[in-house]
């Protein structure tokens, strides 16, 4: 017992001696500094001393572990690279048209001879997966007939308790009655839209805004009206008020914490203006909530729909991004459109799998959920840090990063004459795949843009980072 306060106390010591000298650039940024094994000779302490003094400057975002390298001395966040400015797209709402672009890039992200820099994967942690592959086991064995019936809307009780449960985190207070259950956030998102729009009609989004969203206008023949976006406080209120009152806006879509691509976060009174706003004109807003548990900060952020005295936000979400893609469940509670969206899903599927809804209610009941979420919070942060100072070692001049709060994202702008189309025909020749900025607008406004997925940073993305900031280099040169 005696020891321990003074263990405790010399790592933190000399996290703070090493601490002191990376602020005194003894060492630098960039610098590689002494392996555990020389800290621990040189300093006359233990390993464990020496590690638990660079985990703690790790989370302090001092240093940073570098695969199969050593441990190296993080940018600090005056010497990184600047962020991409406000957005400015068009003023009037367009036709999208991005399926064959689209298309082309979800088949190569398929590819298992790529590596896989693009598409929005995440990290599936081999625990969880395990958890879930015996409870549908048991599922099979002790459910019998009842894991084959339908689950008519709204969907399996147990699991929207379960959700109703968790939304109190996020600010709601949800009865189970009031959610849906949907084949993941994508499903949620087109019977949102279903819901409140008919063709041709004119939807407000976030500009970039995540091409799952603008292709879905494009399958309902919607309009999509791109507002100007911040990339770290989200869409801008005024110029929405002006867009608002100009056109006939019939909803609006944001993904209020952590949007894809930008990881930009609404703060929470921005929250509340939106839907003010909203109820004014009276105006639905479809906010998706798909990556907010994925919190970088310290705690879970508030929805809009926590403001909602009208019932006109429709919140969404799923279990995509922090358990399993592939069990495809996600959810909404539309407030006052509820009755028409679970009209809307029996008539187009009648209801989501029933398997894998009961696999994740037991999932979430059983309590390792929490657990789960903060190692894989630590991970994104860790790893979306680890990538943004690759980009900021590799990338050539001119490159602009985002800084995002949340999920697994980047947003890379690149020197003004990089189309990042050309970069993704030369990238996928050098074995590499990305996403390029074009289908994140319906008018192709980010050409020089490209979304980076940091779920995870290993030796073969750095060096696969390395080579794409050559070829960037190349293509800005020509
Ligand atoms: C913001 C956002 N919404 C929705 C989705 C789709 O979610 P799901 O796989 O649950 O359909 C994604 C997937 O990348 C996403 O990034």
């Amino acid at each position: 017992m005696a020891d321990l306060p003074t263990k405790s106390l010399r790592y933190q010591e000399l996290a703070d001696r090493l601490s002191a000298l990376i602020q005194q650039g003894t060492y630098p940024s960039g610098e590689r500094i002494p392996s555990v094994r020389e800290m621990s000779r040189q300093q006359g302490v233990s390993i464990s001393t020496v590690l638990q003094a660079y985990y703690l400057l790790e989370d302090q975002g001092l240093i940073e572990a570098r695969p199969q390298s050593g441990y190296y001395v993080r940018a600090q966040l005056a010497q990184r690279l600047p962020e991409p400015d406000i957005s400015s797209p068009r003023r009037d709402p367009s036709q999208v048209s991005l399926h064959e672009l689209v298309m082309i890039i979800m088949r190569d992200s398929l590819n298992p001879g790529l590596v896989q820099l693009g598409a929005a994967l995440p990290i599936l942690d081999a625990q969880v997966t395990q958890k879930i592959n015996r409870i549908i086991s048991s599922l099979a064995r002790e459910k019998g007939l009842k894991a084959h019936q339908y689950q008519f809307p709204p969907g399996l009780m147990a699991l929207r308790t379960q959700i109703a449960r968790r939304a109190v985190n996020a600010g709601c207070s949800l009865s189970p009655s009031e959610i849906q259950i949907t084949s993941g956030g994508t499903e949620a998102i087109s019977l949102c839209l279903h819901a409140v729009c008919k063709p041709g009609e004119i939807v407000a989004t976030e500009s970039p805004c995540y091409f799952g969203t603008l292709q879905m206008l494009e399958v309902h023949g919607l309009r999509a009206l791109e507002i100007p976006t911040h990339p770290r406080e989200g869409i801008s209120l005024e110029a929405l008020e002006f867009a608002i009152e100009h056109n006939p806006i019939k909803a609006v879509v944001v993904i209020s914490n952590f949007s894809n691509p930008l990881g930009s976060q609404l703060p929470d009174e921005k929250k509340k203006a939106l839907v003010e706003l909203l109820a004014r004109h009276d105006i639905p807003l479809i906010e998706n909530d798909v990556v907010g548990e994925l919190y970088f900060g310290e705690k879970r952020p508030l929805v809009c729909k926590s403001f909602d005295t009208k019932g006109l936000v429709m919140l969404l979400s799923a279990f995509s991004k922090d358990i399993s893609p592939g069990l495809r469940i996600g959810w909404v509670a539309a407030g006052r459109y509820q009755a028409e969206i679970e009209w809307l899903k029996f008539t187009l599927s009648a209801s989501s799998p029933t398997v894998p809804q009961m696999a994740i209610a037991e999932f979430l009941e059983s309590g390792g959920y929490d657990q789960h979420l903060r190692r894989l919070r630590r991970e994104y942060a860790h790893n979306a840090n680890l990538m943004s100072d690759a980009v900021m070692r590799y990338f050539p001049e001119g490159t602009r990063l985002t800084r995002p709060s949340g999920g697994f994202v980047l947003w890379v702008q690149l020197p003004e004459n990089v189309d990042s189309l050309e970069l993704y025909k030369v990238a996928l020749q050098g074995g590499i795949t990305l996403t390029p900025g074009h289908v994140f607008s319906a008018t192709y406004q980010f050409s020089n843009f490209i979304r980076l997925n940091a779920a995870s940073f290993t030796y073969p993305i750095e060096r696969a980072l390395e080579r794409l900031g050559g070829m960037i280099k190349g293509l800005a040169g020509s």
